[in-house]
């Protein structure tokens, strides 16, 4: 799914015009490659390390497993060629840069400098939020933050998206004549759903492990003993190093920790998010820094006409705009601040900053 709206973002750009692509696959090697294919027109097996050593860049969606296996003995191989990859795998190793940039050129451009040759997406929770707040860290302004995630079912993958709306349709079929009678008891409604989600087959299950439509469930990816969540350990150690701090930057890391939560949106990821700001800043001034920091993030007026207009992952989905809005002080402290966004899990969150480092390297 991320490598169709990678492609989809490479034509709508022009990306294919700069370059001669060769086109691999797991599963369909001497099958027809993609229209954007110039001399050579059959996909190739991707597993192939002397086949893929003749690319002097490498852009893979493939997916963690595919990395595993094939990064290292390309390396091992002799290639020494630029590898772009969504995939978690090598994000946090030394010698790779999590790309952003927006939010990280110059983390980039050092690298770059240093001879770096690996660079991997971030987490798409932590890519989209930096897109929306990260003028708030590169003004140093953040002392702490906290987040808590509401995660569309894309980011789990095509099969949770349609299990998803396979649940909702069971749910519906379930009342639905008591839907259409008016007069019908919602609690006798609310009794046939709640029984309904407990009783959903295995098959109607099998990738969430439990109902989402009408639920949520706020564990994503692993556990990792400790009382964490995967997904909230990466918020904390993807973000600082985005922003080239913490471990191995000789700064130390901003403590960025909260709870990530699987709901029933589709494609996109919303946060909300509490700061401690170093200082009190006026509401004002931190809209105008968000506002200016980059073309695709859109601060949302903090009222209800606004919000219920442009801040839902219905208003968001298929965009590449990163709304922020509901910023105010919280009761806290002046020097706390609350603020929600939202972004295209498949977009910024995934696909796009992989395209981008594919331009830089080509500058
Ligand atoms: N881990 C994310 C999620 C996917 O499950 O929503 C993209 O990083």
């Amino acid at each position: 799914m991320v490598g169709s709206v990678l492609m989809d973002r490479m034509e709508a750009e022009r990306d294919f015009e700069l370059i001669e692509p060769l086109f691999f696959s797991t599963s369909n090697s001497g099958g027809k490659a993609p229209k954007f294919a110039k001399n050579e027109t059959t996909l190739q097996d991707a597993y192939n390390i002397e086949a893929l050593k003749r690319c002097s860049i490498i852009i893979t969606a493939q997916g963690g497993d595919y990395t595993s296996e094939v990064y290292p003995k390309l390396r091992a191989a002799g290639w020494n060629g630029h590898w772009i990859d969504a995939a978690s795998t090598l994000r946090m190793n030394g010698d790779a840069v999590i790309i952003l940039d927006p939010v990280n050129l110059p983390v980039i451009k050092n690298a770059l400098s240093a001879g770096g040759k690996t660079w991997a997406g971030g987490n798409c929770t932590v890519s989209c939020m930096l897109m929306g707040v990260g003028a708030l860290y590169k003004a140093g302004l953040v002392e702490w933050m906290s987040t808590q995630t509401y995660q569309a079912a894309s980011g789990g993958g095509a099969q949770h998206m349609r299990e998803l709306l396979t649940q909702y349709g069971t749910l519906n079929a379930e009342v639905r004549a008591l839907l259409d009678d008016p007069k019908s008891a919602i609690l006798e409604i609310d009794r046939k759903i709640i029984a309904k989600q407990r009783s959903l087959s295995e098959a109607e299950t099998a990738n969430f492990g439990v109902p989402l439509g009408g639920s949520l469930i706020p564990w994503i990816d692993k556990d990792l003993g400790n009382g964490m969540s995967k997904e909230e350990w990466k918020g904390m150690a993807e973000t600082n190093k985005i922003l080239g701090l913490g471990e191995g930057f000789g700064t130390p890391a901003i403590p960025v920790d909260g709870f990530c939560v699987r709901v029933g949106a589709m494609r996109c990821h919303s946060q909300a998010l509490t700061f401690k700001l170093k200082k009190d800043v006026p509401v004002a001034d931190i809209e105008a820094m968000i506002a200016a920091d980059n073309a695709w993030v859109k601060v949302v007026p903090n009222n209800k006409e606004a919000t219920l207009r442009d801040l839902t992952p219905v208003a968001v989905t298929g965009t590449m705009d990163i709304p922020v809005g509901r910023i105010r002080k919280l009761a806290m402290g002046p020097e706390y601040v609350g603020a929600f966004t939202i972004g295209d899990q498949l977009l910024w969150g995934a696909a796009e900053p992989l395209r981008r480092m594919l331009r830089i390297l080509l500058a």
